[in-house]
């Protein structure tokens, strides 16, 4: 079937329902599908002729992709957006948008999930107990954290964080935050937390959960000077972009033994994983999925096709980042 006259729009990866039904009323959807990793200029060769792309986290939009002529949008499927230069965007006259708000419940499901089986130790406890070696039960055998009145410390009280909070209350969790912007007293007072500087954050949590966007602020903002205020029992929590910790440095720590473990989701060089925490039964290591639940990802790939959709129709979409762009 012919699609001649609409606008064409490049679907760097396949999204979920409703996403391609929306995509494909307002545009003339052109699948990549690329192998990964991506380099730019192939990137710009397929975006030649598009006036949008749907973009993923894994795909770099800088430069030479945004110089595209007659481009003008890119839609992140992700509520983070650090793999766009919105800058040279903006430069270019190129909306940005993201998908916020929809993945807040299950990325804060994600994270208190990974802090509950770092300290219960759940992902060695099923090796353990596939591999036949549960020969009964004994009283010293895979003992944990307590998670229960524990403390715990966010970094970043955005809409995640704030959800990490809420899920802690729960857990009769004494709760720390730190963030340059501070919450209200009424939501200070009805999350129960408070707000402290990143130092005491670190001497004093049990458990602390990174929820911070990736830019050139929060790179390596934990790194080994916070890993050494950092309590030797502690369990560190990173759900948020892998560059916000110095992996190195990390590894470093654990293996000194001045963290007691990490459950994490994101990764300095993704897809890369560093091979010291690869051999560490004290760490958790998911593959990004703290979004990944059926109705979240449906929802960010709906919300994604319908940033685009407005905007090769002539609108205003609604999750754009530089608003300057489209008066
Ligand atoms: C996932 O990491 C996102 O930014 O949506």
């Amino acid at each position: 079937m012919s699609t001649a006259g609409k606008p064409r729009v490049l679907l760097m990866h396949p999204i979920l329902d409703p996403g391609p039904a929306i995509l494909a009323e307002a545009a003339d959807v052109i699948p990549y599908s690329p192998d990964l990793p991506l380099d730019e200029a192939y990137i710009r060769q397929a975006a030649e002729g598009c006036v949008g792309i749907v973009s993923q986290l894994m795909d770099p939009i800088r430069e030479a992709v945004l110089s595209t002529p007659g481009l003008k949008i890119v839609s992140n499927v992700a509520v983070g957006f650090d793999n766009i230069d919105v800058a040279a965007a903006t430069g270019h006259k190129v909306m940005v948008t993201n998908t916020p708000g929809v993945l807040d419940d299950s990325t804060s499901d994600f994270a208190f999930t990974l802090l509950m089986a770092t300290a219960r130790r759940v992902v060695e406890a099923d090796y353990f107990t596939r591999q036949g070696k549960f020969r009964g039960w004994a009283i010293d055998m895979m003992l944990g954290t307590d998670v229960y009145g524990a403390t715990l410390g966010i970094i970043g009280i955005g809409r995640i964080g704030r959800g990490v909070a809420h899920r802690a209350k729960g857990f009769n969790m004494r709760v720390l935050y730190y963030d340059p912007n501070p919450l209200t007293p009424e939501a200070e007072q009805q999350l129960g937390a408070t707000r402290v500087d990143l130092a005491r954050l670190l001497v004093e949590s049990d458990f602390v959960s990174v929820h911070v966007p990736l830019t050139p602020e929060t790179q390596h903002m934990l790194s080994t000077q916070q890993f050494d205020q950092m309590k030797r029992s502690a369990i560190l929590i990173n759900t948020s972009r892998g560059p916000v910790i110095d992996e190195a440095a990390l590894v470093a720590a654990l293996d000194a033994k001045k963290l007691a473990g990490a459950g994490l989701d994101v990764y300095e060089r993704e897809p890369a994983v560093h091979p010291g925490l690869i051999r560490m039964p004290n760490v958790v290591l998911a593959p990004h999925i703290a979004s990944a639940t059926t109705r979240t990802r449906s929802e960010m790939s709906a919300m994604a096709a319908r940033n685009m959709a407005t905007a090769v129709r002539g609108g205003r979409p609604p999750n754009l980042l530089n608003p300057e762009v489209k008066k």
